[in-house]
This record gives C-alpha cells, sequence and structure tokens, in this order.
C-alpha cells in the first residue's frame, strides 16, 4: 500500500523549523505589545460571499484561489484565503467600535489559497495581520509600516526594499483608471488574453500582469499619483514626509496595485531579493470602503498589512546558511605588496576571523572575482602607497561600500 503524503503546498514544522516558526511568532508578538495591538482570532472558515464581497470577483484569489465547499445545509463555506476580511466581519458582528474608537488588532493564523505551488508560494500558509480600524489619518498607515519594518529588523532581516503607491478613492479612480484605458486602446490587440478580459472588468489588475509584451506595453504607464483628488494627493504625501521623518527609505511604484480590490489610497510591499520570484514579504494598505461594503454603507477609515511567515522562515534560512558559508576578509594586493599579505592575513586570523588570499598574484579583477566566489563579507585592498600610511582599503561586500582605514583598525570595521 502507498504510503500518504502531505496535500500539495503544504508544509509540516517540526524540530528545527518548528523552533524556528515559534522563535519568529515570539517576536512578532514582543514588537506587536510596543505598538499596543491587542490579538484577534476569527474561524479558519467563513461563509463564501465574505470574500467575494469583500475581495473582489476579479480577483485572483476569489476568481479561482479559493477552497470552498458546501455544509449540510446547503451553504457555500471558504477556507479563509486572507484575514482583512474576517477582521472587518468580526469587528462589525461584535461591535468592536462601540469601546473603542480606534481598534489596534492583529493576528497570526493560517490562510489558504489553491496556487500554484513553488517555493515561498503554498497552499496553506501562514500570516501576521495588522488592522487598524477606525482612523483615517496618514499616521495610521505609517504606524503599520513602522510595525512591520521594526519586526523584520527584530527578526535581522535587512536589505529588503519598502514600496509604496496610491491608489485613491472613489473620486479620484475612475480618471486614473479612464487614462489607462485610454493609453491601452492602441495597443488592445497586442495585449495577453488575461489582460483583455482585466481591461473591461478590472483595468488596474494588468498593471500586475508578468507577460514579457504586456511589460512592454505597460513601461511608460500615466502614473496614478499625477491623477490623485486633492484630498488623496495631500494623504500621499503625508505618508512620505512621515516615512523620511522616521528615517525609513521607500521608493514610489507606480505599478504597485496589489492583487485585493478593497484598497484605496496608501498602498505598500515590502520586497526581498532572497526570496526569488515570490519576492514579497508583506503587502498592505487602507480599505476605507471595506467596512461599509458590509454595514449598509457606512464608511469607516482602516488600514492593514500582512506579512508572509513562511517567507520569513526562508530569508532566515538562506540568511543563515550564508553567513555559516561565509569568510570573513579577502585579500586583495599587487605584485609590490605581496609579500606583505601573509603576516596581515595571521594577524587577523589571530582576532578570529577567516581570511583568505592568492598565493599567486592576478589581475584585482580576478582577485575580487575569487573574493565573490568564496563569498566573503569583506574585501582588504592592500595598495602600496595606503600601506606606507599604515592604511588599507576596505570594501563591504553586501553593501558595497568601500573606505580607508587604518591597517590597525581592520577588527573594528569586521564586526
Ligand atoms: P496579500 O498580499 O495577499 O495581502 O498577502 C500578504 C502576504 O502573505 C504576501 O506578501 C506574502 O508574503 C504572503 N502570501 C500570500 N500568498 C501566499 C502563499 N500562497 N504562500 C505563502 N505566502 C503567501 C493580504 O492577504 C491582505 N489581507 C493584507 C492586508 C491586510 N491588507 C490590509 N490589511
Amino acid at each position: 500500500m502507498q504510503a500518504i503524503q502531505k496535500p500539495r503546498g503544504t508544509n509540516d514544522f517540526f524540530n528545527t523549523s518548528a523552533l524556528l516558526l515559534n522563535h519568529t511568532e515570539n517576536i512578532i508578538k514582543a514588537v506587536v505589545s510596543k505598538y499596543n495591538f491587542s490579538e484577534i482570532r476569527t474561524p479558519l472558515f467563513e461563509y463564501t460571499e465574505l470574500f467575494t464581497r469583500g475581495i473582489g470577483t476579479e480577483t485572483d484569489i476569489v476568481s479561482k484561489e479559493m477552497f470552498s465547499f458546501e455544509d449540510r445545509g446547503g451553504r457555500s463555506l471558504t477556507l479563509r484565503p486572507e484575514g482583512t476580511a474576517s477582521v472587518v466581519r468580526a469587528y462589525l458582528e461584535n461591535k468592536l467600535n462601540s469601546e473603542n474608537a480606534v481598534n489596534k488588532l492583529y493576528y497570526l493564523g493560517t490562510m489558504y489559497r489553491a496556487e500554484r505551488p513553488q517555493k515561498g508560494r503554498y497552499r496553506e500558509f501562514r500570516q501576521f495581520g495588522l488592522e487598524t480600524i477606525g482612523s483615517s489619518s496618514p499616521l495610521a498607515d505609517v504606524e503599520i509600516i513602522l510595525l512591520n519594518l521594526h519586526v523584520l529588523k527584530s527578526l535581522g532581516i535587512e536589505n529588503s526594499k519598502l514600496y509604496i503607491n496610491s491608489v485613491g478613492c472613489k473620486k479620484c479612480k475612475p480618471n486614473y483608471e479612464a487614462a489607462l484605458r485610454e493609453h491601452f486602446k492602441s495597443e488592445f490587440d497586442n495585449l495577453c488574453g488575461v489582460c483583455k478580459v482585466r481591461y473591461e472588468k478590472n483595468i488596474l489588475r494588468m498593471l500586475d500582469c508578468k507577460e514579457e509584451t504586456c511589460k512592454k506595453i505597460m513601461s511608460n504607464i500615466p502614473k496614478f499619483e499625477e491623477h490623485l483628488c486633492e484630498e488623496c494627493a495631500t494623504h500621499f504625501d503625508t505618508v512620505k514626509k512621515e516615512l523620511k521623518n522616521n528615517n525609513i527609505e521607500y521608493e514610489v511604484n507606480p505599478m504597485l496595485v496589489r492583487g485585493l480590490d478593497y484598497y484605496t489610497k496608501t498602498v505598500f510591499e515590502v520586497q526581498s531579493s532572497l526570496l526569488g520570484s515570490q519576492s514579497a514579504i508583506l503587502g498592505g494598505g487602507r480599505y476605507d470602503y471595506l467596512i461599509g461594503e458590509f454595514n449598509n454603507g457606512h464608511d469607516i477609515g482602516a488600514v492593514g498589512s500582512a506579512m508572509g511567515i513562511e517567507r520569513i522562515l526562508l530569508i532566515i534560512e538562506s540568511l543563515n546558511k550564508k553567513n555559516e558559508e561565509r569568510l570573513d576578509v579577502f585579500i586583495v594586493a599587487f605584485e609590490d605588496t605581496a609579500y606583505k599579505v601573509m603576516p596581515l592575513a595571521q594577524s587577523i586570523r589571530e582576532n578570529n576571523f577567516s581570511v583568505e588570499f592568492e598565493y599567486d598574484i592576478k589581475s584585482i579583477k580576478s582577485q575580487f572575482k575569487m573574493s565573490s566566489k568564496k563569498n566573503a563579507r569583506y574585501t582588504i585592498i592592500l595598495g602600496s602607497e595606503e600601506l606606507t600610511k599604515g592604511k588599507c582599503k576596505i570594501k563591504n561586500m553586501d553593501t558595497t561600500e568601500e573606505k580607508e582605514i587604518n591597517i590597525t583598525d581592520i577588527k573594528d570595521n569586521i564586526k
């Protein structure tokens, strides 16, 4: 009899992976408490119409990725593909606004999407979600971004990049959609099949297309930023100003529209180059009309995000692997400094760092190539001019920053 295996796109966690999962969730909870968000837990399944109405029927999630089934009474239920719609339902059902005008909520839990599995993309996956409900202030948007970046920093995840955009409101979104429609009109016949449907039904989603021909057509699209109404433009400007005030680097990405229909104004994503094609560590944005959708049109300002926990674990694993395999220092020398390399290497090794260099002097380019191949964290360049002043150059191979330092300060610079 054949052994039964886990369903495609799911993961088992045990031993180290279970420890890492717990460690990550504990760090998240510790950071969240500093911002005074409180936990919310909602069911793993909800009535299907919560998601179709909340997320949008033309989105990939609703149109092809939901795990839906009927209960015994013939009512359709769906395993939650995301947390926002459920939190909004729970917020309204439990009248959470009667106690606090602004509710700051967080959740950790599994989500289910019938996607084609690949590295970083699963059918059962975990999210750390945040939802601030009851505020229209851009400061709420920025606090969500800051909290997420705080979590990443506490987990030792650097080198990630924050992208932001604004997708406007009911007033200005139609203007932008009209500008896009006009822009794509002459190229309609060259669009892929999916984009042709999106052109008619949900034109913003076209910007997510990964087809090469469509990507080319999209290269000079009109920017949403230039079509925002005054209120949305001021909101977006304040978000950018506050990010700067908090020393947060970001890039405005006019192609960032996100895969769920409920967004208004600010949208954002953090991506990591360590993740391959599924590069988004987290994403989110403002959703000022979603609550009105379930509340007889009484809109309440809200903003939130969700971070993919499996993607965090993949990054931590790859960082650990990189660190384990890393050489601390590679020394690059010239013909006239070749015989100064070995004593220098010895003195650095005595400080507990690993060091390598070429025995035969080769071109600088080939020595740098070797340094990259050895996955060195730093390259020291030993030039005779610097050496006569007791100095050398040191290059951080991750950030590519290069500076001149005293030879005696090497160990302080490679910590
Ligand atoms: P989302 O962009 O669909 O947003 O998902 C957020 C994050 O969940 C992604 O950036 C990714 O890290 C992770 N993720 C998504 N799908 C998968 C998958 N199949 N496998 C592994 N990880 C995945 C939302 O879900 C919104 N509810 C976020 C939000 C909250 N917006 C406002 N409030």
